[in-house]
C-alpha cells in the first residue's frame, strides 16, 4: 500500500453558477483499484468529473483535490491532462471539420510534449511519427472493434450514440492515462457493444491505473469489475462499499436510502 492515494479528494464543495452542487465530497482512489460511483440523476456526479478535468464553469468553494500528492485546483486542463488525468464525457461534442485521427493525433502530441511554455519555447521534440500513430491506433481500433474509416471521419460528427462512446474508449486507449474517469460510457451501448467496451476497458486497466466507471447500472459492473462502489446523493457520498452495493440498488433505488438517510440524520 502506497501512504499517499493516487487521487484524494478532500470534503469538496463545488458551484456551478452560484449553486451549490457538491456538498462536501472525499474519495479516495488508489493505482490497480476500479471505484464505481452511482447516484440519481442530478446528485453531481458529471459536476465532480467535470471539476476533477478543471472544467471553467465548476467553482471549487472549499475542500481539494489531490493528485500524486499535488492538489490540481491551479491546474488548467490541459496539464491535468498531461498530468495522466483522463475523463470520458457524457456527451461527447463534435467537431465538424476536424477528423478523429487529426484529434487523437494532437491529443497524443500534447500529453507526450515536454512542459510546454516552461521557458516559453515550443518544444523540441516533434511528436509522435506518423507511422507510429498509425500503428497505434489501428491496434487500438482492432481491440475495440472499430470500423478504421470512422478515423477519417469528423470527430463525433454523426457518430451514433455507441460510436460517441467507443471514440472515447479510442482516445483513453492511446492516452494511457494514470487516473480515468469514465462518465456513463455504457449509457446508449447495445449488449455487443458494451460488452466490447468493457473487455476493452479491462484490457486498458493496469496495475498503475485507477478507474472511477459513473454509471446507472449494475449491468456495466458485471464486466468491469469494481471494488469499491459509492453512492452519491445530493452532493455527498452516502455510502460507499463493495460490489454487493450496487446489486442492493438495483433491487431497492435511491428512495429507501434516502429515506433512510432522512431517518438517521433526524
Ligand atoms: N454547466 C452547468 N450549468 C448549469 N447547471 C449545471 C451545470 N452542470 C451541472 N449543473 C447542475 O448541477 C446539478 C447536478 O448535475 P450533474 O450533471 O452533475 O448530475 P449527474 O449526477 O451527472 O446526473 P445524471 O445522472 O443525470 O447524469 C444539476 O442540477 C444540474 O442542472
Ligand atoms: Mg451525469
Amino acid at each position: 500500500m502506497s501512504q499517499t492515494p493516487d487521487l484524494l479528494v478532500k470534503d469538496l464543495h463545488v458551484s456551478v453558477e452560484g449553486k451549490e452542487i457538491l456538498k462536501g465530497l472525499s474519495l479516495e482512489i488508489n493505482k490497480g483499484e476500479v471505484h464505481a460511483l452511482m447516484g440519481p440523476n442530478g446528485s453531481g456526479k458529471s459536476t465532480f468529473a467535470n471539476t476533477l478535468m478543471g472544467h471553467a464553469k465548476y467553482e471549487v468553494t472549499k475542500g481539494d483535490i489531490l493528485f500524486k500528492g499535488e492538489s490540481i485546483l491551479e491546474m488548467e486542463t490541459d496539464e491535468r491532462a498531461r498530468a495522466g488525468l483522463f475523463m470520458a464525457f457524457q456527451y461527447p461534442v463534435a467537431i465538424p471539420g476536424l477528423t478523429f485521427a487529426s484529434f487523437l493525433r494532437a491529443a497524443i502530441n500534447a500529453r507526450i510534449a515536454p512542459s510546454l511554455g516552461e521557458d516559453g519555447k515550443a518544444p523540441t521534440k516533434k511528436g509522435i511519427p506518423p507511422k507510429e500513430f498509425r500503428d497505434l491506433m489501428r491496434s487500438k481500433m482492432a481491440m475495440l472493434k472499430m470500423d478504421e474509416k470512422m478515423a477519417m471521419r469528423y470527430l463525433n460528427d454523426g457518430f451514433s450514440g455507441g460510436e460517441k462512446k467507443r471514440a472515447e474508449m479510442l482516445q483513453m486507449a492511446m492516452l494511457e492515462p494514470a487516473m480515468a474517469v469514465l462518465d456513463e460510457t455504457d449509457s446508449g451501448l447495445d449488449i455487443d457493444a458494451l460488452r466490447t467496451v468493457s473487455d476493452g476497458v479491462n484490457a486498458l486497466m493496469n496495475p498503475e491505473m485507477g478507474l472511477l466507471l459513473i454509471t446507472h447500472y449494475q449491468r456495466l459492473l458485471n464486466y468491469v469489475k469494481p471494488q469499491f462502489v459509492h453512492v452519491l446523493i445530493d452532493g455527498r457520498i452516502v455510502r460507499s462499499g463493495g460490489p454487493e452495493l450496487a446489486i442492493e440498488l438495483e433491487e431497492t433505488g435511491y428512495d429507501a436510502m434516502e429515506a433512510e438517510m432522512a431517518v438517521a440524520t433526524a
